[in-house]
């Protein structure tokens, strides 16, 4: 990701910035595109992941629909040039005003969660003299093996409707005649790497499907959501995920019907691998127990490690993938452990513990690795800090 050229550009420039890797993101996105294609699999990207402009600009050229989880989101969606046709709205908390926005753009879908909201749906579209297309959320109790934090399928989550309640859902639909059902959607959480959950999803997919019918809707669209994971640990290695792998889950366990649409919403695997947090060493602190350093990136600009004990590799980019003339010789050079921290006021702004580093000196430039996913857009201003801007390579 780092050429010399790179990191000469980058000792030029004010930090702490998110660095975005463009190639590389048009690989992906083309990778992931021509995987899906291949089975005639619609990707929703989850703009919830990154909806810096020139992310967003990239994958609305490539084809993609957006998943929206907010009204703005979903006015940014249409704005960005994605089409309305191709555009979801999901979320288990819609503001009335936030439905509004989406019955006006008219968007393809919404993904109820409640019996409560398809009736507000119902409601809204209905003074409005229109029909709102939805598909039913199901919290399909399959577990993501993934961290608890960011597990959203099980009954103590809070997010779809559960097996329990489709009889009542079905009596609704049958009288909201302001609302179209088009299918059933689900997802059970982020960062899964392990393939095997996604047919135990397969499974119950299908028995819902099955319990549709049998009581006489017909299901248009499978909505298998996203969650697709990343390698967090080696960046360089193995940057595209295996999107070949995880669609071809989906083609061999579901029970697709003829005519049928089988939709996917991708956030993380799209994105993440193309960018990086850069920052500085602000200051090296080596005490009695411990050595720290302070970088001028913390929790503010990147989040992920301090909410979910996320590891996000750390590198120093001054000592380790500069040229030779820069680095210190190999017999100069010794590895240290280091509490790798942010400047913020908080005990918690900590990106990782005792980490193997090259010794390292006040100005060196780091990069927090496969930043590019839930990193810029959980951005915060906390302690009055400055917006964080993006740096692109192109
Ligand atoms: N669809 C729905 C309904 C979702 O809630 C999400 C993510 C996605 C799709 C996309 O999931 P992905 O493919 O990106 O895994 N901030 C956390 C992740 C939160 C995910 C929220 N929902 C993190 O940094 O790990």
């Amino acid at each position: 990701m780092f050429d010399t050229d790179t990191i000469s550009r980058f000792k030029e420039l004010e930090t702490p910035f998110y660095y975005y890797d463009l190639g590389l993101l048009r690989k992906t996105l083309r990778v992931c595109k021509e995987a899906a294609d291949k089975y005639g699999f619609h990707v929703h990207y989850a703009m919830k992941a990154n909806f810096n402009p020139k992310v967003l600009q990239a994958i609305q050229s490539f084809g993609f629909g957006a998943d929206c989880v907010s009204g703005n989101e979903v006015s940014k969606a249409i704005a960005s040039g994605f089409d309305k046709n191709q555009v979801v709205f999901a979320g288990v908390g819609k503001s009335d005003k936030e439905i509004n926005t989406a019955l006006d753009a008219d968007i393809f879908c919404f993904n109820v969660e409640s019996i409560q909201e398809l009736n507000i749906i119902n409601d809204l579209a209905k003074a409005k003299n229109k029909t709102a297309r939805v598909a039913i959320r199901i919290n399909p109790n399959v577990d993501a093996h993934t961290h608890h934090f960011i597990t959203t399928g099980l009954d103590e989550n809070k997010f779809g409707i559960n097996g329990w309640q489709l009889n009542d859902v079905a009596e609704t639909l049958r009288k909201c005649t302001n609302l179209e059902f088009v299918g059933i959607h689900f997802h059970i959480g982020s960062q899964i790497t392990d393939l095997e959950v996604y047919k135990s999803l397969c499974v119950r997919i299908n028995e819902m499907q099955d319990w549709f019918e049998d009581k006489g809707f017909r299901v248009k669209v499978l909505n298998t959501g996203g969650g697709l994971g990343v390698d967090y640990h080696n960046p360089d290695t193995k940057p595209i995920p295996d999107f070949e792998g995880y669609f071809k889950v989906f083609k061999d366990f579901l029970k697709i019907r003829p005519g049928q649409e089988v939709h996917f919403e991708l956030g993380r695997a799209l994105v993440a691998q193309s960018a990086a947090l850069i920052s500085r060493v602000l200051y090296v602190k080596n005490g009695q127990k411990k050595n720290f350093l302070v970088l001028d990136a913390g929790m503010t600009e990147l989040i992920r490690p301090m909410l979910y004990q996320a590891y996000m590799k750390i590198e120093n980019l001054t000592r380790e993938s500069a040229s030779p003339q820069v680095r210190k010789s190999e017999s100069e050079s010794q590895i240290l452990k280091y509490d790798v921290v942010g400047p913020i006021c908080e005990s918690t702004d900590c990106f990782q513990k005792d980490v193997e580093l090259p010794e390292s000196f006040r100005g060196d430039l780091f990069a927090i690795r496969t930043a590019g996913a839930y990193g810029e857009v959980m951005a915060s201003r906390y302690n009055l800090r400055d917006a964080i801007p993006s740096v692109y390579s192109e």
